[in-house]
């Protein structure tokens, strides 16, 4: 990490001496809108808003619906962010954790959904990967921004890492808390994204033009659901007599 942060130093440099505070998510949004590459979509999803910053950049792409999705515990939060952005009644937000809680079923499907910063607080991954997918309609676009695997000899692997029973000091070292315990690769994320049929996947450098240490633990992708169904992505195949990856 020291390293990084010595690669990272005139760049720190020039940012504070322009007074330039963009970031990551900034960038990500910017990455979309060239994907989209002047396409409208008529309904958005943002999963886990937090602070509202990207709900207002997202509202600016003109959709007829702006949908959330957020845990109960943030309403209060969420929603005093919201309003002080003047968006509150602009969006419809639903409570509920989306891995168990039925909250979407009459909202989707969606054109975009925007997902940054959520797949690592969940440890099953795939499945919520498969879920985002579902709920998009054919030829909609997803957003996918994570934390990612922090281990040296791991984290250019396909892999996850498990943190379970790590000394605080460790967690400390690599910025993570007890609450968070699986971390995919950045090319774990790439392949499961493949496996559920995404296609025109691109790796957003979103991370990197911000600073080189956060492009080592952080990925985000955009890509779609095709308009047809893709041939051979293994997700798709039905064969066993129960959809692989969609348990309910
Ligand atoms: C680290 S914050 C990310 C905030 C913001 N999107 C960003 O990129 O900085 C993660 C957010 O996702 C929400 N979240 C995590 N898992 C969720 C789930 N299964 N269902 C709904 N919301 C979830 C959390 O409540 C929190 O607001």
């Amino acid at each position: 990490m020291l390293l990084y942060r010595a690669l990272d130093l005139p760049r720190r440099v020039i940012r504070k001496l322009t007074n330039d505070r963009r970031d990551y998510r900034l960038y990500m949004f910017e990455n979309l809108q060239t994907y989209l590459g002047g396409r409208t979509p008529s309904s958005i999803l943002e999963i886990g808003p937090r602070d509202g910053v990207d709900s207002e950049r997202l509202l600016t792409l003109g959709a007829d619906r702006m949908v959330q999705a957020e845990l109960p515990h943030a309403k209060d939060a969420l929603e005093a962010d919201l309003a002080g952005r003047g968006i509150l009644d602009k969006i419809d937000i639903r409570y509920g954790n989306i891995m168990y809680d039925d909250v979407l079923a009459d909202a989707v499907p969606f054109d975009l959904i925007w997902c940054a910063g959520v797949l690592y607080h969940n440890p099953e991954q795939l499945r919520m990967i498969a879920r985002l997918y579902d709920w998009l309609a054919p030829g909609g676009t997803l957003v996918l921004e994570t934390a990612t695997a922090r281990r040296f000899p791991t984290r250019g692997q396909k892999c996850v890492e498990i943190w379970h029973n790590v000394p605080k000091a460790v967690q400390n070292r690599h910025h993570l808390s007890h609450h968070i315990t699986h971390l995919p690769s950045i090319s774990a994320v790439d392949a499961w994204l493949s496996l559920v049929g995404f296609s025109k996947i691109e790796h957003s450098p979103c991370h990197a033009r911000q600073s080189f240490a956060l492009s080592r633990v952080r990925g985000a992708f955009v890509c779609q659901r095709s308009h047809d169904a893709v041939e051979g992505a293994y997700y798709s195949h039905t064969d066993e007599n129960y959809p692989i990856g969609r348990a309910s």
